[in-house]
């Protein structure tokens, strides 16, 4: 069993998947929970070069190249061995990030994304996958009150960038209703984290 989480920062998922995770285990599943750009060393050295803010020249195709190559080193050492032990999987971030974020805020097309990354994935998509939608304002103005902050200029103007996301993961969804999973992720962090664990489980025990 492989499952995706996907959403923006603010959506609450890291809370609502600590608890769902904790909850699973108690009940005897057996969890390997990773993310994405990383996972590995290899995988990681790539999410730096990746993130590494003094990157300024990085070409949109190579950064997509690079999500695409730290996927596969990720699946190749972790995902796949874990998933052959019968375990489940539970990964922050996967190919739906780089169909949102490369494919269609940055503008290289979904199609051109899903290309690349059927050759760096062979075709290994998720059993489940669980969008924390929230609308980016909303999100963004979490964070802020949590990081004690104004929202600022740039994250305003990061606004339209985030709407673009959020809209492809949504297409993506009814892309391919039978994997995804959408989580109000407006709503409570109780309401959340419930909605996280029954998600999981109705695949689980499908
Ligand atoms: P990270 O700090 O892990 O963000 P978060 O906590 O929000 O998951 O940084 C990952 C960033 O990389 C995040 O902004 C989303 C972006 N990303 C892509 O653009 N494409 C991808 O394929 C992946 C996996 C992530």
């Amino acid at each position: 069993m492989f499952i995706t989480l996907e959403g923006p920062e603010g959506s609450g998922k890291t809370t609502a998947v600590n608890y769902a995770v904790s909850k699973l285990e108690e009940m005897g599943y057996q969890i390997v929970r990773t993310r994405e750009p990383g996972g590995t060393p290899i995988a990681e050295q790539i999410r730096n070069v990746i993130l590494d803010k003094n990157n300024t020249a990085m070409d949109e195709r190579t950064e997509a190249l690079l999500y695409a190559a730290s996927r596969r080193q990720h699946l190749v050492e972790k995902v796949w061995p874990a998933l052959k032990e019968g375990k489940i999987v539970i990964c922050d971030r996967y190919l739906d990030s780089s169909l949102a974020y490369q494919g269609g805020a940055r503008g290289l097309g979904v199609e051109n994304i899903l290309n690349v990354n059927n050759f760096a994935t062979e075709g290994t998509f998720p059993d489940l996958t669980l969008l924390f939608d929230i609308d980016p304002q909303i999100g963004l103005a979490r964070i802020a009150a949590n990081a004690n902050r104004e929202v600022n200029r740039l994250d305003l103007e990061k606004l339209d960038f985030h709407n673009k996301v959020r809209n492809t993961f949504l297409e993506l969804a009814k892309r391919y209703p039978e994997r995804f999973v959408i989580i109000d992720a407006s709503k409570s962090r109780e309401e959340v984290a419930d909605a996280t664990l029954k998600a999981m489980l109705s695949r689980i025990c499908k």
